[in-house]
C-alpha cells in the first residue's frame, strides 16, 4: 500500500481529505447518475432549503480490513434504513436502498488506501449525508435534493479509546423534543445538543448525558451516543422516542443475549444509576465507551462505576466481541458484515 503518512495508532475522529466523494441529485423526480468528485466544495443555491430550514440528514458507519485482508463493512443495510426514516421525518426524498448500499460500496473501494490496517483501533468512517437543494424562502420542503457519500480514517470518538469516560447531565438543555426530531439523524439534533456538551467539555467530561425532555426523570441519550448500563446478569438501555435507535445499541444488545444475559429495554429513572454496576455510551463512532463517573450536576450527587483507569467485566466483554465481529476474527453469526469483493 502507498505510504500515506499517517500515524494509524493515534489519529483523532476529525476530518480529513481523501481521494473521492460521490454525489447523486434528485431532480426532475427521479434519482440521476452517480457522479465521482475529487472535490471538496459544493456549488449551492443561496436559498436552498438545507442552509435555510435545516432539510439535512446524515449517517454514519465504518470499514474495517481484516487479518485476512478482506474489507468489511458494517451493517450498512441498517443505516440505509434509518437514513430513509430520517429522510422522510423532515419531508426529504428517501434514498432507494439499493443506490445507497452501491455508492457505499464504491466510495470505499475508491479511498481502499485510506483504510486503516488490521490489528489497530481506527477504522474508515463513512459518512453519507443528504441535503435539499432547492431554493425556499417561505417554509416548505424542497423538490431537489443531493446525496453524497464521503470518508475518512478515524480513530475513537472518546479520546482515551477504552479508558472510561466522566459525563455531566445538566437539566437546563433538552438535544429533542418529546415528538420532536430526537429519533432521526438530522443536523439539527446536534446543533440542540452544542450548549450542554461545550459546557460539559470545558468542565473536563467527555459528553454531556441527556435526561428525558418531557419530565427530566429519566435518561434519554449522550450527544453522539446511546447509553446503556449492566445490573448483574442485565444489559439495561433506555426506551425513549427522543434518542436515535442505535444500531451499535441493538447489536450489543444482541451479543449479550448471545452471552446469556438478559435485556431490558425500558425508562432508566435517573436514581436507578446508583444500582448499576457498569456503565457505558455506544455508537458507530464512540462504539463502547465505559463510563466511570456520572454527576447529576443539578442535584449534586455523583455516580460511579468501577474504577478510573480500567473499564468493567461485561462491557469490556461485550465491546471486545462487537470488535472482532467487526473485523473478521469472531464468526459473524447474524450476518452483519458485508465483505467488499
Ligand atoms: N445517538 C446519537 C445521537 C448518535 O449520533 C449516534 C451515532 O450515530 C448514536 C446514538 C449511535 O448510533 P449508531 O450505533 O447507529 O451509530
Ligand atoms: C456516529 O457515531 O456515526 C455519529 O454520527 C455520531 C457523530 C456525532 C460523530
Amino acid at each position: 500500500m502507498e505510504n500515506l503518512n499517517i500515524d494509524w495508532e493515534t489519529l483523532p475522529f476529525g476530518y480529513m481529505k481523501t481521494d473521492y466523494n460521490l454525489r447523486v441529485t434528485f431532480k426532475d423526480g427521479k434519482w440521476g447518475e452517480v457522479e465521482v468528485h475529487d472535490d471538496e466544495n459544493l456549488p449551492l443555491h443561496i436559498a436552498a432549503t438545507c442552509l435555510h430550514y435545516g432539510q439535512q440528514v446524515f449517517e454514519g458507519m465504518k470499514a474495517f480490513r481484516g487479518a485476512d485482508g478482506r474489507i468489511r463493512i458494517f451493517r450498512p443495510e441498517e443505516n440505509a434504513r434509518r437514513m430513509r426514516d430520517s429522510a422522510a421525518g423532515i419531508m426529504m426524498e428517501p434514498i432507494p436502498e439499493d443506490l445507497f448500499i452501491d455508492m457505499i460500496k464504491r466510495v470505499v473501494k475508491m479511498n481502499e488506501r485510506f483504510i486503516p490496517p488490521y490489528g489497530c483501533d481506527s477504522s474508515l468512517y463513512i459518512r453519507p449525508l443528504e441535503i435539499g437543494l432547492s431554493p425556499r424562502i417561505g417554509v416548505s420542503p424542497a423538490t431537489e435534493y443531493m446525496f453524497m457519500v464521503m470518508v475518512m480514517p478515524v480513530g475513537p470518538y472518546f479520546k482515551h479509546g477504552f479508558k472510561p469516560t466522566q459525563v455531566v447531565i445538566y437539566r437546563d438543555y433538552d438535544r429533542a423534543a418529546p415528538c420532536g426530531t430526537g429519533r432521526w439523524k438530522v443536523g439539527g439534533n446536534y446543533a440542540a445538543g452544542m450548549q450542554a456538551t461545550q459546557r460539559a467539555k470545558a468542565n473536563g467530561y467527555a459528553a454531556a448525558l441527556f435526561l428525558d425532555p418531557k419530565e427530566k426523570l429519566y435518561i434519554d441519550e449522550c450527544g453522539p451516543a446511546n447509553f446503556f448500563g449492566i445490573k448483574g446478569n442485565k444489559y439495561i438501555t433506555p426506551k425513549s422516542g427522543s434518542i436515535l435507535p442505535s444500531i451499535t445499541n441493538r447489536c450489543l444488545q444482541q451479543i449479550a443475549l448471545d452471552m446469556g444475559m438478559e435485556v431490558e429495554c425500558r425508562p432508566i429513572h435517573v436514581e436507578e444509576l446508583a444500582t448499576l454496576d457498569e456503565a457505558a455510551e455506544c455508537g458507530t463512532a464512540a462504539v463502547a465507551a465505559p463510563i466511570y463517573l456520572i454527576e447529576d450536576h443539578d442535584k449534586g450527587v455523583n455516580y460511579t462505576f468501577g474504577t478510573p483507569d480500567k473499564a468493567g467485566p461485561v462491557v469490556t466483554k461485550l465491546m471486545q466481541r462487537l470488535r472482532d465481529i467487526q473485523r473478521g476474527d469472531y464468526p459473524d453469526e447474524h450476518g452483519w458484515v458485508m465483505i467488499l469483493e
